[in-house]
């Protein structure tokens, strides 16, 4: 299937990012959220890093305002009814997804895909709710996504092969690689990573070493760009807590339990960056 309008549901940090990277792989890009305000506030980020790319010279001025061109603000769901792909990310909650998704189901041609950006939920439990399972898949973009190279391409029981390739293409044509992942709790990125995290924070819990030199041992002595625990406060520690009670439920195995540190911290509304506390203090 030749893929033409790509519609993004949610406008936020990661929606903005997907749409951006669309409009200039040349798709035609309508970008929907529930706040009309979050929609603006998205296409003022998208403005912001493409200004930034014209002034260091990776692109036009020109080329700058095309891409803005094919994108287009709405906060009405029914715009979906020419989508040949819609994207979706809203927040990370089972069931505002899966109303996003059922409604969708109703709206988008038949020939359409409706994949999700979801870091952590499963997607065949996603696309059990709509009557195409068959073109349900999962997209899972990385934070910055005009920066990060990977897209995890998740596989749900029943997404086919002629989704998977469409989907596989377009990926191609977004200048990203994409990696097929079967659909298993935490996928790769997050099965891996997330249980690190945590053990970074357990070896805090436990009085090994501060959060300094933790992220310490882990830059200079293993390469990471960035340590575990300013990544941790980056991501946010409510999303890491929850991907910790994902694995933990969706495998039953002990390995995977959230460190009580980092559930006393959600508690007390220490959630990282967008805070100003997490591991770090930030002015
Ligand atoms: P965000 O909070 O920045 O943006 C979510 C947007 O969705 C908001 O603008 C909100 O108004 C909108 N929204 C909420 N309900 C909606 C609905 N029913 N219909 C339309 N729009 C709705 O969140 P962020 O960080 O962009 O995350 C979005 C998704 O991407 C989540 O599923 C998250 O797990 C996933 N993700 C996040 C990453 C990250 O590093 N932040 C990385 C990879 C995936």
């Amino acid at each position: 299937m030749e893929v033409k309008r790509v519609m993004v549901i949610g406008a936020g940090q990661m929606g903005s990012g997907i749409a951006q990277v669309c409009a200039q792989a040349g798709y035609d890009v309508i970008m929907h959220d529930v706040k009309e305000e979050a929609a603006k506030k998205g296409l003022e980020r998208i403005n912001r890093l493409l200004q930034r790319n014209v002034e260091k010279g990776r692109m036009t001025e020109e080329e700058k305002t095309e891409t803005l061109q094919r994108i287009a603000l709405t906060s009405d769901l029914q715009e979906a009814r020419d989508a040949d792909v819609v994207i979706e990310a809203v927040v990370e909650d089972m069931e505002v997804k899966t109303k996003v998704f059922q409604e969708l189901d109703n709206i988008v041609p038949d020939h359409g895909i409706l994949a999700s950006n979801t870091s952590s939920l499963p997607i065949t439990e996603i696309a059990a709710v709509t009557k195409r399972p068959e073109q349900v898949i999962g997209m899972h973009f990385m934070n910055p996504v005009p920066v990060m190279k990977l897209v995890e391409i998740i596989r749900g029981l029943q997404t086919s092969d002629e989704t998977y390739a469409t989907i596989r293409e377009m990926t191609n044509k977004l200048n990203k690689t994409p990696v097929e992942v079967n659909d298993f709790p935490g996928f790769v990125s997050n099965r891996i990573l997330m249980p690190m995290i945590n053990e970074a924070i357990y070896t805090v819990y436990e009085g090994v070493a501060s959060p300094e030199d933790v992220d310490r041992v882990m830059k200079l002595g293993m390469n990471h760009p960035m340590g575990p625990l300013t990544l941790a406060d980056f991501i946010g520690l409510d999303t890491c807590l929850s991907i910790m009670e994902i694995l933990y439920e969706g495998f039953g195995d002990s390995k995977y339990r959230p460190c009580p540190l980092l559930r006393k911290y959600v508690k007390a509304g220490w959630l990282g960056k967008k805070t100003g506390r997490g591991f770090y203090v930030y002015e």
